[in-house]
This record gives C-alpha cells, structure tokens and sequence, in this order.
C-alpha cells in the first residue's frame, strides 16, 4: 500500500485547480440509467471511486468510458442487463447505492446490497426506503440486499425526509423523473451537488423546479433523452487546499474556486482571521501574518458548515491560537483523525460527538494511519506545518477524493512525495 511523505515547514506559492465533484460525479452517472440515450460528462475527476462507479455501471450492462485522461465520462445504457450491485462493490463505496433508484425507474426493478458499516458510521438507507415506498416501490431486505420492485408502477407522490439526507435525496428525484405524476420532496437535501444532479436531469428533459431549497417539485415524464454536462466545481476539494496555505503559511489561489460554493466554510477562516479573496480565475487565501485564531464549528446540512471539512479544519485549529470545539452533528464516529493528530503533538481531547483543540505552538512530523477518505487528508495538511516528516500510510483512502495531490501541493512549494510500495 502507497504511503505519502511530507515534510514540513515549507510556506506555500502559486496555484491549485480544483476539480470537477466527486460527490456530484457519483449521482451524475448512475443519472445514465435512467435513459437509453447517451450521457456524456465533462469536467469529471480522475479518481479511484469514479473507477468503482464505472465499474459498477458496466457490470449493469452500461456503456462507459473514460476520455481525455478521465476529464471526460461517456456512457450509453442503451441495453442493461443486470439490476444486482453487488456487495463487493457497494461495501467499497457507499455511493453505489445510487443506482438503486436508477434502475427501479428504468427497469422497474433492483437488487442492491446494503452498504454496511464503514469507517465514519453505520450509515442505514431507512431514508432512501421510505422515500422510494412512497412513490410506489415495494422493498424488501434479504440476505443483505434490498430488493426492490415496483408491481404497479411508480407514481409521483410526497415524500418527507425525516432527514435531509443527500443520497437519498438524489435517489428519490432520480426516480421522481420518471414517476407518472408530480413528486414533492419535503427537507431534500440542499447540497450543490443536488443542484448540479438537478441541472443534469433537467437537460435530459426532467422537470424538476426547487432544486438547493428543502422542497423540490418534480414533473414525472415518460422518457428522458441524452446530454452532455459539465460537473460541477468540488467545493470539499476547494475547502481543503483553501487550508493548505493557511497552515503552511504563504499564498495560493485555488482555481475554479467561487466563495459561493464554501461560504459558510469561509465564513469561519475569516473569523480566524484568513484573507480570502474571489479573482476572475478562482480564491486566493493567504495567511496574513498572523497565527490564525481559534473557531468553534458545527457541522450541519448544506448551507451549513460541511462535515467533510470537519477534519481538515481541526488540523488547521491544532496550531491555532486559542481553544476550539467542534461538533459532528452528522455522523456518528468523524473523529478518528483526532488521535492521528494527537501522535504529531497536537492538543485534543474527545468527548463523544464533540472535540475540544487547544492550539499548540508546532506538531512535529510521525507515521500516521489514514482510515477514511476527510481523515487522511486533514494528516496530509497537519504534515504541511508539522516539524521533521509526516508519513501517511493506507493512502488508498486518499486516491478515493483527491487526484493528483502531491502534483497538486508539490507545485505550489510543499516537500511531498509518495512511496509505493508493493
Ligand atoms: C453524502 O453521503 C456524501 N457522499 C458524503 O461524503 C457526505 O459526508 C454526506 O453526503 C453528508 O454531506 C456522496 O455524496 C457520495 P447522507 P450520503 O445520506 O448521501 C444518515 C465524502 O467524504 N442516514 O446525507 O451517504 C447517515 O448515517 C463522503 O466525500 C440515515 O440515517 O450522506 C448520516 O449520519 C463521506 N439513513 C447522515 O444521515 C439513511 O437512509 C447523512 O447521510 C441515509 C442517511
């Protein structure tokens, strides 16, 4: 397994470009099953999740590949074959089980295994059956797959979220296109993904009116045709080289990057006392001189403050002057970056959903385990500022959000590099 060296002390210069969405790029392309049409996306990230995504897709009989190095996803499900995802795939990558909705409005059926635990949370798909059954799906659990049909059509309806769950937001307006009849979804999801997801199926001829806000209003048609759409900006890949600078000291403009997709985020690098300013190409964030200052977080749904920033903000509030708390409201177990942080020097303590920082002069540079995708890179940015080297081992998790990220940060001045090893 692949690790990554850093070593730091090394103020940053230059530029980063940010990437099209990871988490948009996951529920744009199971979006392909829901036509017999061409999809084709552009902008897309070159990831390993975006690998498992195309993976899962082929297994269904879809056409995919993968243009101009991966910048481009071309896909046709003119003919499926399959409606099973496997557990081997879907225990990998819980966003698997966004073909669950795809394939019951394509094929008026699914097979998909549940996701089962994972590193962050038990994360149960209760919302995604609720919110199917109600449109219509009948949804059964054997032997840990779902197994879902729909005897006497999907019909639109209104559907409750108890929570605004992203994914399940996405399943319930993938099928909601082509459902006979209008869908109104109560506390949907408000993520930019959504939005981008919406901004996609409308292309390809769903009605959808709402998207971003808690209600959204969905037309059903008959048949959805092809298009071709550009993913939308990675605002958590935007997030996290905002901090790389404001760690490691200097300056860097994240290109691609607009304030509209992190505000709430940037919000509170402004009260730690962060420069942030929006250019014609992007953001520019440098640290001004001064030793940012310590912040309370609490994670939300969108637009609040992102829970896939809550690691690689702590690793900035290790070296911050002052206390911070930072509270996980979303998931259940997002801290196990905190003792990886504690082995390089930092000052942590973790009570439960909660995390009290007490700034510390430096952290000094360790072996560090990676466990989840946010975690891994929050040990990356802490190796940034840290004394000596930081090495970060299990970085598969790593390849899963970011592309390219030593090219990335080694360009604007970090020491870093990857070692791989057998
Ligand atoms: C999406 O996951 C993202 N993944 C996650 O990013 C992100 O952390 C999460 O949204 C929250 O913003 C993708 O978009 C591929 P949820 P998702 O359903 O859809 C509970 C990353 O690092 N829940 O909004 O799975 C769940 O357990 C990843 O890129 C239920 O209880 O998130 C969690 O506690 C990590 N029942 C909370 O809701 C359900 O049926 C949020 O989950 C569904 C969810």
């Amino acid at each position: 397994m692949d690790s990554i060296l850093v070593r730091g002390g090394k103020p940053l210069s230059g530029q980063i470009p940010i990437a099209g969405a990871k988490n948009a790029c996951l529920a744009l392309m199971p979006a392909t099953l829901l036509s017999d049409e061409p999809l084709t996306l552009t902008n897309a990230p070159r990831l390993s999740d975006i690998k498992t995504m195309s993976t899962l897709l082929q297994s269904l009989g879809a056409e995919v590949s993968s243009l101009q190095g991966g910048k481009v996803i071309a896909m046709s499900s003119h003919s499926l074959n399959g409606d099973r995802a496997d557990y081997d795939i879907v225990r990998k990558m819980r966003a698997s089980n966004l073909v669950l909705g795809p394939l019951l409005a394509r094929l008026g059926e699914a097979v998909v295994s549940l996701p089962g635990g994972c590193a962050i949370g038990a994360r149960p798909m209760d919302i995604h059956i609720d919110a199917l059954t109600a449109l219509g799906a009948e949804i059964e659990l054997k032997d840990g797959y779902l197994h879902a049909k729909t005897s006497g059509g999907l019909k639109g309806g209104r559907v409750a979220l108890r929570f605004a769950s992203v994914g399940a937001t996405e399943n319930t307006l993938m099928v909601a296109t082509l459902a006979k009849g209008t869908t109104v979804i109560e506390n949907a999801a408000r993520e930019p993904e959504i939005v981008d997801l919406a901004e996609c199926l409308t292309k390809m001829g769903a009605r959808i009116e709402g998207a971003g806000e808690s209600r959204i209003e969905i037309e059903g048609v008959d048949s959805l045709h092809g298009a071709t759409h550009s993913v939308v900006t990675d605002r958590i890949e935007l997030g996290t080289f905002m901090l790389a600078p404001v760690i490691a000291g200097g300056e860097v403009e994240c290109l691609g990057g607009r304030l509209g997709l992190v505000s709430a985020f940037a919000e509170k690098l402004a009260e730690a006392g962060v420069e942030i300013t929006e250019t014609a190409a992007g953001l520019k964030v440098r640290r001004n001189g001064e030793i940012p200052r310590a912040v309370d977080v609490v994670t939300e749904v969108y637009p609040g403050f992102p829970t896939d920033l809550q690691a690689q903000m702590m690793a900035m509030l290790c070296t911050a002057r002052g206390t911070s708390v930072l509270e996980e409201r979303i998931f259940e177990n997002r801290f196990m970056h905190a003792p990886e942080l504690v082995r390089m020097g930092a000052d942590i303590e973790v009570h439960g959903g909660t995390a009290t920082v007490r700034g510390v002069d430096r952290l000094r540079g360790a072996p560090v385990m990676a466990t989840d995708l946010r975690a891994s890179v929050s040990l990356i940015l802490a190796g940034l500022a840290a004394e000596g080297e930081t090495r970060v081992n299990r970085v598969y998790h790593l390849d899963r959000g970011y592309e390219f990220i030593e090219q990335k940060l080694g360009a604007v001045g970090a020491d870093i590099e990857r070692v791989r090893e057998e």
